[in-house]
């Protein structure tokens, strides 16, 4: 009874210690919430409303009910402090032609259109098909979801799935200009690239093709960084982390340059997986964060963040050995942290 009781203030303790402001990102360690939980937004997105930062991302704790596939939501006002806003849907099979319960949502984004004030989620729906697939395994379903809600905290509800373009689409990616423009980039098998295309008005479809990069690479991220576009992404070697590249363009259509490393990359990119690039315009600078996962695919719950800053400006993009930093969102400017070793370990 004693040890029980020690264990469950011992507990108590460490939630509390996980509960307290934080002011530091640390990279690649646990990242506990306001409630002390590792965070779940695996392939995520974040969006900014106001002064709030909403993350979505692939809600992979343990536990879940399988015959669901869960979006969480984390809302934080500085980078550093998230609150989880639940998860704001859980899908069940969206198509009767996928063959089995396999079926992946992944890498889901959030777009917000001020016109129709409805909030716009785009994912990645795949899994094997019905006298399709030659493996229950497969992604041959390639398409895309799309959900709404009028609410940034859900519940979303799936409205329709379909192949952007009428193209295969895996991996999405999402990039909206600084004039408001929003894009989905989706990476594109049997031709060996992504697009970047163009939402409609109110966000429900794909319009337009704008850009088809020739380069066999997914997770794309685009940030538009003083007068230049620059694109990442990773190799196609699933979960397994390889050297994510970058190209650069003047307009979004391109030409593009060739793609050429953004780490050392024997680190293959600090074990880590292009996700997407945050862009904080400060009143004194702007930062632009790399913000990529590090995949755990025996305990996808347990994967990490890998979040930092980049030097980035003239057409270089480089992305430094990821330690614990801060970052002001008011001024935009960032500074790394001292190793000090995070609270109860
Ligand atoms: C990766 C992809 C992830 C997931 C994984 C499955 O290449 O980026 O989102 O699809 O493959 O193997």
């Amino acid at each position: 009874m004693k040890k029980h009781l020690l264990t469950a203030s011992f507990t108590l303790l460490l939630s509390f210690a996980f509960a307290q402001k934080q002011n530091v990102i640390r990279p690649g360690e646990v990242w506990p919430d306001k409630d002390g939980n590792h965070i779940q937004a695996h392939g995520g997105g974040i969006i900014r409303l106001g002064k709030t930062y909403y993350w979505y991302g692939e809600e992979r704790r343990p536990g879940l009910d399988t015959n669901y596939r869960y979006v969480s939501c984390y809302s934080s006002m500085d980078l550093m402090n998230w609150k989880f806003r639940g998860d704001v849907i859980a899908l069940t099979k969206p198509d009767t032609v996928l063959e089995n319960n396999k079926w992946v949502l992944e890498r889901p984004k959030v777009f917000y259109n001020a016109t129709t004030k409805q909030y716009v989620m785009y994912m990645h729906l795949d899994g094997a098909v019905k006298g399709v697939s030659k493996s229950a395994w497969a992604y041959d379903y390639a398409s895309v979801g799309v959900a709404v809600s009028n609410r940034a905290t859900g519940l979303f509800k799936l409205i329709k799935t379909f192949r952007p373009l009428g193209k295969e689409s895996r991996d999405i990616g999402q990039f909206i200009d600084d004039d408001g423009s929003a894009y989905l980039i989706f990476e594109c098998r049997p031709v060996k690239g992504f697009y970047i295309a163009k939402l409609s008005d109110d966000y429900l479809s794909v319009e337009k093709e704008i850009a088809f990069i020739q380069s066999p690479l997914e997770g794309g991220a685009v940030v538009h960084y003083k007068g230049l576009y620059y694109a990442v992404g990773s190799r196609l070697t699933g979960w397994s982390p390889n050297a994510n590249k970058v190209a650069t363009a003047v307009s979004l259509a391109g030409p593009w340059s060739e793609f050429v490393d953004i780490a050392p990359p024997d680190t293959r990119t600090y074990s880590s997986q292009s996700t997407m690039f945050i862009k904080v315009a400060g009143t004194k600078d702007t930062t632009v964060i790399f913000m990529g996962d590090r995949w755990k695919p025996t305990a996808l719950w347990d994967s990490r963040y890998i979040w930092m800053p980049v030097q980035i400006g003239e057409g270089k993009l480089w992305l430094p050995e990821p330690k614990p930093w801060t970052i002001n969102v008011k001024t935009g400017k960032w500074k790394q942290m001292e190793d000090k070793p995070a609270p109860g370990k």
